[in-house]
């Protein structure tokens, strides 16, 4: 209550702010004027049938796509024109929505590859194995065991990720996207294709991510059941642009979100 003002200002502030972004493929507008904010301490959800621009909304913000128009401001930084590793070092982290970790690796390892940009020595200082070096891998180790710990990957910590069961490996690649020690965190259907137990284990750890952790994320998601449950606010979208943005239950409700979804449901309806 005795916060100086300062300070709860700051809270309030928005940790992204997507604005009238623009971004177009050959004739095909898959992010058509979307504009959104995500709130220091929120857990964003985008819903919207196959198709709708989500991935393109994290490719934008990634740096995979440069926006043809729009401003894009994380944590006060414009992102337009930056490349993937700049707003990966600012404190961007995603996962995929086809996971993306080296197989051959173990879980250790594809963990302490989410450190890569937090290691700053030098060859010279790598290969002597001196001082700073070494200070930097004992911490970074530190760092990837709280992870192992926090998401319950001890078992598996020296297996090769591609034995793994599907839900362990998705769990993994949060688990490398944590290790970057995020700002904000990016999640493109972290449940696609698990099992109800993964599901239920997945969505604790999303959880615990926002409420333990404190990282703000923008969770992409199929499973409506999961996104009501989750989300502090949705957005929902069709061809590129926002329908509906509200609580759950708002969204839920809307007449243009449930439209969109039973046009998908009835083909028919679109094509004649
Ligand atoms: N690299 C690309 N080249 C051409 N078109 C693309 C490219 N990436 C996306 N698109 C098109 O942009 C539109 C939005 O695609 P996007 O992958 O963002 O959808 P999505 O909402 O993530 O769908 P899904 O739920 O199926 O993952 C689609 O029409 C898609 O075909
Ligand atoms: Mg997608």
């Amino acid at each position: 209550m005795s916060e100086p003002a300062s300070e709860s200002v700051s809270l309030r502030e928005p940790i992204l702010v997507f604005d009238d972004v623009h971004l177009s493929f050959a004739g095909v507008k898959a992010v058509n004027g979307v504009s959104f904010e995500v709130g220091a301490r929120e857990l964003f959800a985008i819903i919207g049938p196959n198709g709708a621009g989500k991935t393109s909304i994290f490719n934008v913000l990634s740096g995979v796509y440069r926006p043809q128009r729009g401003r894009v401001v994380f944590d006060g930084v414009d992102l337009v024109g930056k490349p993937p590793h700049r707003i990966a070092a600012l404190g961007m982290a995603r996962t995929f929505q086809n996971i993306e970790l080296f197989s051959n690796l173990t879980v250790l390892d594809n963990l302490m590859l989410g450190r890569h940009h937090h290691i700053r020595y030098g060859a010279p200082s790598a290969f002597a194995w001196f001082g700073r070096a070494r200070r930097e891998e004992i911490a970074n180790r530190a760092v990837v065991e709280n992870i192992v710990d926090f998401l319950e990957l001890e078992q598996w910590r020296a297996f090769p990720v591609g034995l793994l069961p599907y839900g362990v490996q998705k769990r993994v690649e949060l688990g490398r996207a944590l290790a970057m020690e995020p700002k904000l965190l990016l999640l493109d259907e972290p449940v696609a294709g698990m099992n109800l137990e993964e599901t239920e284990d997945m969505a604790r750890f999303v959880l615990d991510i926002r409420d333990e952790l404190d990282i703000p994320m923008i969770l992409v998601e199929h499973d409506m059941g999961l996104v009501m449950d989750l989300a502090d606010r949705v957005m929902a979208m069709d061809f590129g642009t926002p329908i509906v943005t509200g609580t759950p239950s708002q969204v839920q409700a809307d007449d243009g979100v449930i439209r969109a979804y039973l046009g998908q449901e009835h083909p028919t309806e679109v094509t004649t």
